[in-house]
């Protein structure tokens, strides 16, 4: 499955053989890993093509087709260590984690309810993940341990069409975008800040913070109500992005990493079903279940 701005690569042979090679030895620090310079260059051809917007968006497909080349706790090592070739782990909550389980914690948990998109089963919500901090920052990796019993496609938006869309057909929303929304800092602290949804880089790439349950909340909390232009401008915004014209979705497996610049390639993902006897990744690898719950582990990167 390809579109222009998102390709599904893999590992070659040789790639593979320096992974599994530094995965049977006892020293897995980030110098060791290092050396696996073939797998190495293929996430620097990423990240090149990645930068310069020619394919904002990948799957790296570790397993292919044989979800057993690489165990849950293989890729476990391997997520953090290829986030970190990629630039710095950022903290993503008040535990200071820099790896993020995504799971659904509990059927009942929602995000209008205040649960954080990445703990509930919830579908829709396009959005970039980083709405809560201020400061940019560059890829997200998220990375599938597990998939669920039923559903969980995973959306990928090219924001830079929308973009376009926006320029050309809605000229009105996008001046409205790019100015001043607030936001929460949900789940990292108890406080608002104030960004547009559209800015841009030195190349002239726009760039989006857009979660409109989390910005909807900040306007409430700062008792200042969304007005007419801006609730016009992220209706249309909403209706872009859930165009399938501008959507790529792809179920990841086990193994599949998804590998975006955050802020050109807005997600989601449809709602999913866990099986009715799943269990928790500390439950599945102490014994307790025989079968786990969707799982991704997500990483915020800075170049
Ligand atoms: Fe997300």
């Amino acid at each position: 499955m390809t579109a222009q701005f998102f390709e599904i690569v893999a590992p070659d042979t040789a790639a593979h053989e320096q992974l599994r090679s530094f995965l049977s030895c006892e020293d897995k620090s980030l110098e060791r890993f290092k050396q696996c310079s073939e797998f190495l260059k293929l996430i620097d051809k990423l990240m090149m093509n990645m930068d310069c917007a020619t394919t904002t968006a990948y799957v790296l497909s570790l397993c292919g087709n044989d979800s057993d080349r690489y165990s849950i706790e293989e890729l476990r090592t391997l997520n953090p260590l290829i986030g970190s070739v990629m630039g710095e782990l950022l903290v993503q909550n008040e535990n200071g984690d820099k790896v993020i389980s995504v799971y659904d914690r509990d059927r009942l948990g929602s995000m209008f309810d205040g649960a954080r998109y990445h703990q509930t089963r919830e579908g829709g919500s396009i959005h970039t993940d980083n709405v809560n901090i201020p400061e940019a920052w560059d890829y997200l990796l998220l990375s599938c341990l597990s998939q669920g019993e039923v559903g969980g496609e995973n959306i990928i938006v090219d924001g830079l069409k929308v973009q376009q869309q926006l320029k050309e057909r809605f000229p009105k929303a996008l001046q409205t975008l790019e100015e001043n929304f607030m936001w929460e800092m949900r789940g990292v602290k108890d406080a608002l800040y104030e960004a547009p949804i559209i800015t841009y880089n030195d190349k002239g790439f726009p760039l989006f913070r857009h979660l409109r349950p989390y910005m909807e909340s900040a306007h409430r909390k700062a008792s200042r109500p969304l007005t007419k232009e801006q609730l016009y401008a992220l209706d249309v915004l909403d209706a872009l992005t859930n165009s399938s014209e501008n959507q790529v979705r792809y179920r990841m497996n086990k193994g599949d990493i998804l590998i975006n610049i955050d802020a050109q390639v807005l997600h989601g993902r449809t709602c999913f079903s866990d099986a009715f006897d799943a269990v928790n990744f500390d439950e599945y690898l102490a014994g307790n279940g025989s079968v786990m719950k969707r799982t991704m582990e997500r990483l915020w990167i800075r170049k």
